[in-house]
């Protein structure tokens, strides 16, 4: 395997340091129990890559989707943005033998998904990090692929958050984005506008109808979750579903495949 480039934790403003508390207080309760994560699967059935254990929609559609639009070759380097506890990158990681750095804003999530590196991959072949979406602390050039789940939406400042992956792959890689948007807006304009070249748009349909069941299942255990995950995290549960569910008709959900312009290649 190749020598992974080097990378430096980002300072984090007070803004982020208040993000980054949110967080760790979110991924200290879904560690807590595993309520959470068997909601996620009974609301995914079968389409539920269980040994993943994402806290997203990843489902065996959207691996499928990764592993086939990056392209990479076993000893490259696979970058996790808003890797939460690690599963998706591990996932990847191992079924095509490339080291994997996973970055999260949550030090609880990066101590959680280092934790669970074993079950996966030898040690050498995965690194965690904190850092931000827009300041990943990671050199210029440093990812042969990219891929992000249900995470840059999060991001406070999205076009420099864009920015950021375009600046850490290299010329001629690719990222592999999850985005979900109203059915109005164009998933792929803010990309565009980063640099990037759209290779794929991968519709996935199925999406807004898994949220509409994870959210059905969250207000019918209400009581579950409050006991478990405490009143905070349970209401900040319940209040997504308030904001969202009455959204998910209008929702498209893509996979995006984003293109890094290699000035040495024609472009497309
Ligand atoms: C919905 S979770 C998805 C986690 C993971 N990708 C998965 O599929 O399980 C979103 C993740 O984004 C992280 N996050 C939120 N804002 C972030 C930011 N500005 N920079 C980096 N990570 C961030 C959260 O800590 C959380 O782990």
């Amino acid at each position: 395997m190749n020598q992974q480039p080097p990378a430096s934790t980002p300072a984090l403003s007070l803004a982020e340091q208040e993000l980054q508390k949110g967080f760790d207080a979110w991924h200290a309760a879904r560690a807590s129990t595993d309520l959470v994560s068997r909601l996620y699967a009974a609301a995914m059935g079968d389409a539920h890559p269980g040994e993943v254990g994402a806290f997203s929609s990843c489902d065996w559609t959207t691996l499928g989707s990764m592993v086939t639009r990056l392209r990479l070759r076993p000893g490259q380097v696979l970058v996790d943005v808003g890797c939460g506890t690690g599963g998706v990158g591990l996932w990847l990681s191992r079924a095509l033998a490339v080291h994997l750095i996973g970055i999260d804003i949550s030090a609880t999530a990066i101590a959680a998904a280092a934790a669970r590196r074993s079950h996966f991959v030898s040690p050498d072949q995965a690194a965690f990090r904190v850092g931000t979406l827009q300041a990943s602390g990671l050199a210029d050039g440093a990812a042969h692929g990219l891929v992000c789940v249900d995470a840059l939406g999060f991001a406070p400042d999205r076009p420099a958050a864009l920015r950021e992956i375009h600046r850490i792959l290299k010329p001629g890689a690719r990222a592999v984005l999850t985005r979900a948007l109203p059915r109005t807006c164009d998933p792929a304009k803010e990309a565009a506008a980063a640099g990037f070249e759209i290779e794929h748009i991968d519709e996935r349909p199925a999406e807004p109808e898994l949220w509409r069941r994870l959210y059905g299942l969250w207000s019918t255990h209400e009581t579950d979750l409050r006991r478990e995950l405490g009143d905070l995290q349970a209401q900040t549960m319940l209040d997504e579903v308030a904001r969202m569910l009455p959204r998910l008709d209008e929702r498209r959900a893509v996979v995006l495949t984003l293109r890094r312009p290699d000035p040495l290649l024609p472009s497309r």
